[in-house]
């Protein structure tokens, strides 16, 4: 097992897997989360004992890695969150002053079960997992995060899709009185993005609400985002208000912003060069040098299948 900079010393290091897991089960059960109350002492319990000794374990296949891990760090202070300006460091600097409690989020469109959940309605029950995934910004940097999270799949069941249902689209809060990207308008907000259907519910796609044994911080999509490794970063919407089901396909914010420089499926291809700049490429960050870039950023196995025919395709 390599060094992997988690920032608590660690108990133990031999807990039997089984033991862990059904640690979590239990302590994931029961009665509703009241973020920022319950979630920490549940991801802290089951953290220091349970997360970590799944690094480097093979039988956790794509939905871990022997990657090392970025350095919590890097990933809490270089951040894209462009509602809180466009340097690195702004998210970390600004977002601390966006109310994640409370917080709901409202599920419209093609479902049986629309209407606005509260968030702690959302995660009331359910199990958390560790997902320690590649994540390849389109500007061509990577880091390897290890997230907490669920399937959105377990989400969209319990909504109920109708037939009619093709796409999932994403919304993120847009509250100029936090936001100074909001407010001085350097985008065409709210930020929006969307997944096909059977991209929505494959397994490897997440909603997070934590990450590195904590919940998640703000400037990283505090209470709930989207994950979906194999896809440009920025597909992974934060601070999730709404989701839609739709019949027709969403156009998301990058696509209408620069179409020719933002596809609709943005899946990670080192074949397709973005207009300014090659993407065969990638700085992994906290590393010297650049590391090639794989097709799908390497989940190929996993979700090739969704692209039939040429994978240039679907930039
Ligand atoms: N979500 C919102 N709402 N606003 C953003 O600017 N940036 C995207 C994505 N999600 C972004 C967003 C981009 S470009 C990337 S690479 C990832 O978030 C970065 O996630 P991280 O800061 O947690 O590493």
């Amino acid at each position: 097992m390599g060094v992997h900079r988690y920032p608590r010393p660690l108990p133990s290091e031999i807990t039997p897997r089984e033991v862990y897991i059904n640690r979590r089960r239990v302590l994931a059960g029961g009665a509703a989360l009241a973020l920022g109350a319950a979630l920490p002492g549940l991801l802290g319990a089951a953290g220091n004992s349970g997360w970590r000794t799944r690094l480097g374990d093979a039988s956790a296949g794509p939905f871990g890695t022997d990657q090392e891990l970025t350095p919590r760090q890097n990933a809490t202070t270089y951040n894209n969150f462009f509602e809180f300006g466009t340097r690195k460091t702004d998210p970390m600097q600004r977002a601390r002053h966006m109310r994640t409690d409370p917080w709901s989020v409202s599920i419209e469109g093609e479902v049986e079960k629309g209407g606005t959940y509260a968030l702690e309605d959302l995660l009331d029950g359910r199990s958390f997992e560790e997902r320690i995934y590649r994540l390849r910004c389109v500007e061509a940097w990577s880091m390897v995060i290890p997230w907490i999270g669920f399937p959105l799949a377990d989400l969209l069941k319990r909504v109920q899709p109708t037939s009619r249902a093709k796409y999932v689209a994403f919304e993120t809060l847009a509250d100029p009185e936090v936001m100074p990207g909001v407010e001085r308008g350097i985008l065409d907000w709210p930020y929006r993005d969307a997944l096909r259907i059977d991209e929505a519910v494959h397994p490897l796609t997440i909603l997070a609400v934590g990450m590195y044994d904590d919940p998640l911080p703000p400037q990283n999509g505090a209470p709930l985002r989207l994950v979906v490794p194999w896809k440009y970063g920025f597909k992974s919407v934060k601070s999730i208000v709404a989701m839609r089901l739709t019949e027709e396909r969403p156009i998301c914010l990058w696509e209408e912003h620069a179409p020719n420089e933002y596809g609709w499926y943005a899946n990670v291809n080192p074949n397709v060069d973005h207009p300014r700049w090659d993407q065969s490429r990638e700085r992994r960050i906290g590393e010297l040098g650049r590391r090639e870039t794989l097709l799908y950023n390497g989940y190929g196995e996993e979700v090739a299948h969704l692209y039939p025919g040429d994978p240039e395709d679907y930039w």
